[in-house]
């Protein structure tokens, strides 16, 4: 069947259901995020690497609606055919290879992975073939393992996650300091221009740059985070024995960016562009997002502390007047990120 996505016309096999196990894969729940990937690249210039094709839909529209060079990978042979045959239907010049991604003999300013599940096995080969000043796109479909499952997230993050009420925001943490510690074995540096998480995925854009120095600011934001029963929370290099809040045994997650995962001036200019509804709304409230890590959820506290709820926007004004920032975040529609201490927020409540 044929679809319309954006500014291309793009050949899907017909599907019943969504599944890897498709000839060819195509989502149409990943719409929103091809918005937003040929919009963040059109700030950029030189050759993309869709190095993950399936259909051919983002290196087509990379090339239609961002301006872009791309070259074409997939290791299926069913999706090379079809590549093609899309490139052909929107008059796109066609560089595709039929290979492993992890043996892919190219160099790219730009680099996009989006895998089924983990990224983590493709980050390697993408800090190879990005140019030393370059930008990586990075995809995560398997959220358990980032955001719950401790085994899977050792094993394919080298990560230890942890069970919060920011969960969501913790995964992507994880991400980006696997992305990072990967980057440094090549001498990469990473600066976050988007980090989101949306439906099933999580989305990271960085600029890269080969940059020692780069390195050593980077390492500063890679961090024990704690965190308690009790809601309390922190993070840092030194070993905590105890909770400080309530003295009991204090769990950890290990290791994660704790820097910045957005950089405004850049959601500016791309806010400033025609977008798609669901785009602005997402956007937007990213864009007001304070850059605090780790959101509260007043409804996983009130379990602990049973205080009667209140609405999300009055406890961001009370916060406010108490002199904190505050805002909403779009990890989570009941949360709140803020830089006021756990008992200064339960003071709203209780
Ligand atoms: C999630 S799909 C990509 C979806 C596509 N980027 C889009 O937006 O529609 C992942 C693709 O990776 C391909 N793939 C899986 N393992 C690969 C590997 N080792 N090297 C290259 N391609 C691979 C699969 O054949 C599949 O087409």
């Amino acid at each position: 069947m044929i679809l319309t996505e954006g500014k291309v016309r793009i050949e899907v096999p017909e599907f019943q259901k969504i599944t890897s196990k498709n000839k060819v894969f195509y989502n149409p729940e990943m719409k929103m995020d091809r918005d937003l990937s040929s919009l963040i690249l059109s700030f950029y210039k030189g050759v993309v690497l869709d190095g993950l094709s399936a259909t051919g839909i983002r290196g087509i529209r990379y090339v239609k609606e961002s301006g872009l060079e791309s070259i074409f990978n997939d290791i299926n042979p069913e999706a090379v055919k079809l590549i093609t045959k899309n490139c052909k239907m929107n008059d796109v010049e066609c560089k595709i290879y039929n290979k492993d991604f992890n043996v892919l003999d190219v160099e790219a300013e730009i680099v996009d992975i989006d895998p089924f599940g983990s990224p983590s096995r493709y980050l390697a080969s993408a800090f190879r073939i990005v140019r030393p000043k370059g930008i990586l796109c990075v995809t995560a479909t398997d959220t358990q393992a980032l955001c719950v499952s401790k085994k899977a997230c050792i094993r394919k993050y080298s990560a230890i996650p942890l069970r919060t009420d920011f969960f969501k925001e913790l995964g992507i943490r994880i991400l980006i300091s696997t992305i990072l510690r990967e980057g440094m074995k090549q001498d990469y540096s990473i600066e976050v221009m988007l980090a989101y998480a949306h439906k099933h995925y999580m989305r990271v854009f960085l600029n890269v740059k080969k940059s020692l120095k780069g390195i050593e600011n980077n390492i500063r934001d890679l961090n024990i985070v704690y965190y308690c029963s009790c809601g309390y929370r922190t993070y840092s290099k030194d070993i905590m024995q105890g909770c400080p809040n309530c003295g009991k045994r204090i769990n950890l997650s290990l290791p994660v960016w704790t820097g910045e995962i957005k950089n405004d001036n850049f959601l500016n200019k791309l806010m400033k562009k025609e977008i798609t509804p669901d785009l602005e709304k997402i956007l937007n409230i990213i864009k007001n997002e304070i850059n605090v890590p780790f959101y509260y959820d007043p409804h996983r506290l009130a379990k602990t502390y049973k205080f009667d709820l209140k609405k999300i926007d009055l406890v961001i004004e009370e916060l406010k007047k108490m002199g904190f920032q505050a805002s909403r975040t779009h990890f989570s529609r009941t949360g709140i990120k803020t830089d006021a201490d756990l008992l200064s927020l339960l003071k709203i409540f209780i």
